[in-house]
This record gives structure tokens, sequence and C-alpha cells, in this order.
């Protein structure tokens, strides 16, 4: 599937995805100069207007040449700022919405009505089937080992399957850490990679500096998958869960519930305290600026790109 016109100058086919309390207008204006879409939920701003002003400031920074930007809306009933957030995402024109939790019709012809493009993030065929009914342009892959709310299905299981039904736009989420997960990602079917956690490490990303130094201190066996932070499956840092006195142990145990969202009030003071993070970790060593970081992904996708081709010069296909 071509990629959507909108998206026509990347210089890497890969966006920089919302991450709550993580991302916001440093992060996303640096990706977008660096040429890859950059990304931020509307709800890492306190209020509607708030968000308004980050969207502001993010056009200003922004020319015709730059990437292009994306906000992240949570479509659920719990979100009381959902109807004004669209107002106003359809007000600034808001190139790219990503969708999570529910893909509703409305929300996408509103984001279609001045030409936006929605994507929308799935875990499994049935959630794809229904943001495919809803009309999406495309379909974000969270696999297994994906930072944030993950999956638990293999990508090539996950990308097989919605490929075999569905013709839009597709971006694989999990684990991607290098320019050569980017290629992979591509070789597998996918029309973009969908990197989180990679882009914590960055000096623009709004994360504390000891969650920075705890992604290059720990491996893919320090990630662990629980929903008792936010009652929804999510990959988290075990450091952090020790830190904050849980046994991991427990927090993986469905018989031992820990409602950490409950116990710190909200759910935005337990991802402040547990940090979320997928299992790439293993290969972030060092917190970079957006722009060291993403020329790094460009050498590695162009390296892992003429790499694939010297292999195949090898068959006789
Ligand atoms: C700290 C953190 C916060 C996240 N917050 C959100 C969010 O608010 N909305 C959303 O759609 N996805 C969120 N995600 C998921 C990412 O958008 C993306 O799917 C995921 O990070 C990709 O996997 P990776 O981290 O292994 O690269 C979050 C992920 C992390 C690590």
């Amino acid at each position: 599937m071509p990629l959507p016109s909108r998206f026509a100058n990347l210089r890497l086919p890969a966006v920089a995805a919302p991450m709550f309390l993580v991302s916001g207008p440093e992060l996303v204006i640096a990706t977008c100069k660096a040429g890859m879409i950059g990304t931020f939920p509307a709800l890492n701003q306190r209020t509607s207007e708030g968000y308004a002003e980050w969207l502001s400031e993010i056009k200003s920074a922004l020319g015709p040449e730059d990437a292009a930007y994306g906000v992240n809306l949570i479509v659920h009933n719990t979100n009381t700022r959902l109807m004004a957030d669209i107002a106003i995402t359809v007000e600034h024109k808001v190139p790219l919405v990503i969708t999570s939790l529910g893909a509703v019709k409305d929300v996408v012809d509103a984001v279609h009505s001045y030409g936006g493009v929605v994507f929308h993030d799935i875990i499994n065929a049935r959630h794809a089937q229904k943001a495919m009914e809803a009309g999406v342009d495309g379909l974000i892959l969270v696999s297994a080992g994906a930072g944030g709310h993950a999956g638990t299905q293999h990508p090539f299981a996950l990308l097989n399957e919605i490929r075999s039904f569905f013709k839009g736009t597709v971006l694989l989420s999990g684990a991607m850490s290098t320019g050569q997960d980017v290629a992979a990602a591509l070789m597998a079917g996918a029309d973009l990679a969908y990197m989180g956690t990679r882009f914590i490490a960055t000096n623009e990303a709004r994360a504390d500096a000891a969650y920075k130094q705890m992604l290059i201190d720990t491996t893919a066996r320090d990630i662990t998958y629980t929903d008792a932070i936010s009652g929804i499956n999510a990959n988290f840092l075990t450091p952090s869960l020790i830190q904050n006195g849980l046994d991991p142990a427990a927090a993986k145990d469905p018989k031992h519930k820990i409602d950490m969202a409950h116990e710190l009030n909200s759910e935005a003071k337990a991802w402040k305290t547990i940090w979320s993070a997928g299992q790439g970790v293993g290969s972030i060593h060092e917190v970079l600026p957006v722009a060291g970081l993403v020329a790094r992904l460009k050498g590695e996708f162009a390296a892992a790109a003429d790499g694939f081709m010297a292999k195949r010069a090898n068959f006789s296909l």
C-alpha cells in the first residue's frame, strides 16, 4: 500500500510513537525536522486549551520540508475531553490522528473532513476488523514486547493475518530500536515502523534522567508484562516496580491484584512512578539528541537494505 500523500517527504519510513507523560512539542518538532513523523498524546497537556497551545507551537516551528506530525486521542468514555479535543484537532487540521481504545466512525469522519489521516492501534484481528469498519486509513499493529499497552502476538503472525484482509497503511510496533529493525518491518510487509521506547532515551523526551538511565542499564529480561498498574496489560521496567515496593512476581499473578492507579489516586501518578518500556531496551546504550538518533537510524536502515541486496545476490531465485 503506498503511503498517504501527506507522508511523501519522510526521510525514514518510521513514526516516533505517542507516549504518555514522555512526548511533548520538543520531541515532536525535533523528530519531524529529522524526517520522521513525530507524535504526542493530547492528554499530555492537562487541558484542551493547553493542547491547542502545543499544536500552535508545533505548527509554527515546522516548515513544508519537515515531516508531518500527529496526535493521539484516547477514544473512550472515560476521556471527558474527547469532544473538545476533536474540535481543536479539526480546527488545527492535524495531519495525523492516532486513535487508541475505540475506533469510531464519527471521529474518523471528522478527521477526514479536512483531509487528515487516521491510524488506529490494535493488538489482534478482531480489533482490526472493527477499526476497518470505522473507516480508518491505517492500522498500528502493536505486537508482543512493545512498550505501553502491548499485545501478545508475534509480529509476523499479526502482520500476515491483518495483511490478508486490510489494504490500508500498516504500521508495525514492538521492540524496534535500530534502523535495521525499521528495514525488517518493511521487509515483513509493514509500510511504516512505529517506535516508542527508543525515543524515551533522547534529550528531548520529557522523562526523568533516572528513567532514561534505567533504559540503558536494562535488557529484555528486565521487562514485566502486567495489568496491575492500569487494568490493561502493559510492559514496565521491573527495577521501577521494585523501586516502588512492588513485587514483580506478584504483579504478574492474576490472583494478587495490585491497583497502583487506585493506590496513587490516578493513572497519571502510577505511570509517573512506574516506568513503561518495551523489550527493545536491550539495544539502547545511550541517550542521544533526536537529530543524532534519527541520523543513526537512517544509516542503519540503508546498511540493512544494502546488506539484504548483497545476501539476495547469493541466490538464483
Ligand atoms: C512510556 C510509554 C507511554 C506510552 N503512552 C502511550 C499513549 O499515551 N498512547 C498510545 O497510543 N500509546 C502509548 N504508548 C505506546 C507507544 O505509542 C507504542 O505503541 C510503543 O511504545 C511501541 O513499542 P516500543 O516501545 O517497543 O517501541 C506508550 C509507550 C510507552 C513506552
